[in-house]
């Protein structure tokens, strides 16, 4: 009897954490920040801080916090949050509180922030927290004339930032995680503002999100019905690599359990260090 008791309690537990995960976040309570709100380097977090969906304040971000917000808000798993997530943890002052806020996570390199972010500034010269137009721009120009964001476009600009930078600042580093983590975020905006097999959003709601840091959810969007994790990303990871034309560093194979150990922190044995595209470039 007891038994059939704790296997309700756990099961009205259960039922009760789904129905909220489930429960539909509302997308038209958007703010942009105020005084003292923490935003960071992540437009994502950034855009479910300003609807509300993730805390306004930008602080105190837990696992179940962001599993919840990031599900509810763009339909991204959970076997890509908490990995991430974890590693966002690690950015925090005081890993006691369990939490980081948004600004946390420009610490450089070591943990996800990257040299040759797509709408950001490297470390090297100052401010890589905040939105850059003229970067940004430099990347819109691969397909602004076009009504949706093909995969080739995506790849070229990413890639083209690489090339940029690593031109421009003297102190550019590029290992082999950097640039799986940032293909990751280039297949994660395709994903979750198009389709997560196919990619493909609308430019408009792409530029919505990076310039303003804004669900597009008043142009029309919708979280997508399918599930961005970590299968999808690692797919279009490749096909992104395929259509960029980037020198992979030799003997770097990327698969879902390589992808599922960078985004998680973990060491990856024999692929650290300059991909050799960028040893060419220097
Ligand atoms: C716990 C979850 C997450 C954490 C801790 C996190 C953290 C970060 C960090 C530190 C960066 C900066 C990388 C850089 O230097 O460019 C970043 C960039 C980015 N993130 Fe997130 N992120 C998370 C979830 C997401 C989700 C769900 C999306 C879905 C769209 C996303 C999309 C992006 C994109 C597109 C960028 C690139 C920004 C740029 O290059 O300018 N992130 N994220």
């Amino acid at each position: 009897m007891e038994l059939l008791h704790a296997f309700t309690v756990l099961i009205t537990i259960f039922v009760g954490i789904l129905g909220k995960v489930c429960a539909e976040a509302d997308f038209t309570q958007w703010h942009p920040p105020g005084p003292g709100d923490s935003r960071g380097p992540c437009p994502a977090l950034n855009s479910l801080a300003n609807h509300g969906i993730l805390p306004r304040n930008g602080r105190g971000m837990t696992i179940p916090i962001l599993i919840k917000g990031i599900s509810q808000g763009l339909n991204v798993g959970n076997d890509l949050t908490i990995p991430v997530g974890t590693v966002g943890l690690l950015a925090s002052d005081s890993l006691l509180k369990l939490s980081f806020d948004l600004d946390d996570l420009s610490k450089h390199d070591e943990l996800i922030e990257h040299d040759a972010s797509l709408s950001r500034e490297d470390i090297y010269f100052g401010d890589n927290t905040r939105f850059n137009s003229e970067i940004w721009q430099s990347v819109v120009d691969f397909f602004r004339h076009d009504e949706r964001v093909n995969t080739t476009a995506a790849a070229r600009a990413r890639f083209n930032r690489v090339k940029v930078q690593s031109g421009r600042n003297p102190e550019f580093t590029y290992s082999a995680k950097n640039m799986i983590i940032s293909y990751t975020e280039t297949a994660q905006y395709l994903s979750v503002f198009g389709n997560p097999l196919t990619g493909n959003p609308r430019v408009d709601w792409v530029r919505t999100f990076f310039e303003e840091e804004r669900l597009p959810y008043n142009e029309g969007w919708r979280p997508p019905k399918m599930t961005t994790n970590l299968a999808t990303v690692t797919a279009m990871t490749l096909e992104l690599i395929l259509a960029g034309g980037e020198v992979l560093p030799e003997g770097l194979e990327v698969t879902e359990n390589l992808v599922g150990k960078i985004l998680a922190g973990k060491p990856i044995e024999g692929i650290i260090g300059n991909p050799p595209i960028i040893n060419r470039i220097l």
